[in-house]
């Protein structure tokens, strides 16, 4: 598990001012979870992110990866292999120039025999869908492609966790939602936890746990139903709730009782077709 202990952050900005990004954070996430994280901007995100996987150190309080403390320089990297983390620009990812010899880098260090090496990247690439393009110059791939080699780059190393910070953002809508989708299988079918950063709000639906983040603090950690039924709060945090969650509450002001809670289409339009029905009765 990732257990975060009164964790504080201070940056110190260009002209000498201190910043608290982080104000005595504490969060334990358990192998297997998904978990999504939002806040306005600024709020802390990026840099609670950076905690989990030994990017960032803490100078007040403590990350432990499955019981290994990451300010100890010998347990580096343990903390790598176990918690991997993709970001927002692909383009800033990738240190060489062709996909597979991009995604077989990050297993240099880790001194795997050659066969090995290969079969790893090999199943990473399959598992994202980008196989066929092994001998691709990356340069040449879209946003949503290099996302995916990103990912892949990031599941060769077999990580217990990822922890992916607005990996959608720069992304077109079809291309973001087949990053969704390979993050549900990811968990699914692999049992990796995964800890979403996103600004999309019909992203969260995709967790079981919400954590909300406000000024550097933790003030939500709930399901994304529950949260979406509380617009005030989201509003009050610069948030808002996806759009179906507005429309169903519409429909409730015309006198529908309709949950507010619903987090996909489908179950919308069940609901919807059962009250309409009701109302021809
Ligand atoms: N390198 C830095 N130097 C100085 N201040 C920083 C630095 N990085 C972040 N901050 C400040 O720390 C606070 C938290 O920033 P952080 O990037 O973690 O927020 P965030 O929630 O990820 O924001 P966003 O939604 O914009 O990505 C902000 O006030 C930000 O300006
Ligand atoms: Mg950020």
């Amino acid at each position: 598990m990732i257990k975060i202990e009164n964790l504080d952050c201070m940056y110190k900005t260009s002209n000498n001012q201190m910043v608290q990004a982080l104000k005595g954070i504490n969060l334990t996430i358990n192998p297997g979870e998904f978990v999504a994280i939002i806040g306005a901007n600024g709020s802390g995100k990026s840099t609670l992110a950076k905690h989990m996987n030994g990017i960032m150190l803490p100078k007040e309080g403590d990350v432990f990866v499955f019981g290994k403390n990451t300010k100890e320089e010998q347990n580096n990297l343990f903390i790598k292999k176990s918690v991997g983390m993709v970001f927002q620009n692909p383009d800033n990812q990738f240190v060489t120039s062709v996909v597979e010899e991009d995604i077989a880098f990050a297993l240099e260090n880790l001194e795997i025999p050659f066969d090995e090496m290969h079969e790893r990247v090999r199943m990473a690439l399959e598992c994202v869908g980008m196989y066929e393009y092994k001998d691709a110059s990356i340069e040449s791939l879209s946003g949503g492609q290099k996302q995916k080699i990103a990912i892949a780059g990031a599941i060769v190393m077999q990580p217990k966790f990822l922890v992916f910070d607005e990996p959608t953002s720069m992304l077109d809508p079809q291309s973001r939602e087949e990053i969704c989708s390979l993050l549900k299988r990811l968990n699914e079918t692999m049992n990796i936890g995964i800890i979403f950063i996103t600004q999309f709000m019909e992203e969260v639906a995709l967790a079981k746990r919400v954590i909300v983040m406000n000024d550097g603090k933790i003030v939500k950690d709930i399901s994304p139903g529950c949260l979406f039924e509380d617009i005030d709060f989201l509003e009050s945090m610069k948030l808002k709730a996806p759009q179906i969650t507005y429309f169903c509450l519409e429909l409730n002001k015309l006198g529908e009782n309709i949950n507010p809670g619903i987090l996909d289409l489908k179950e919308c339009a069940d609901e919807l077709a059962a009250a309409l029905k009701g109302n021809k009765l």
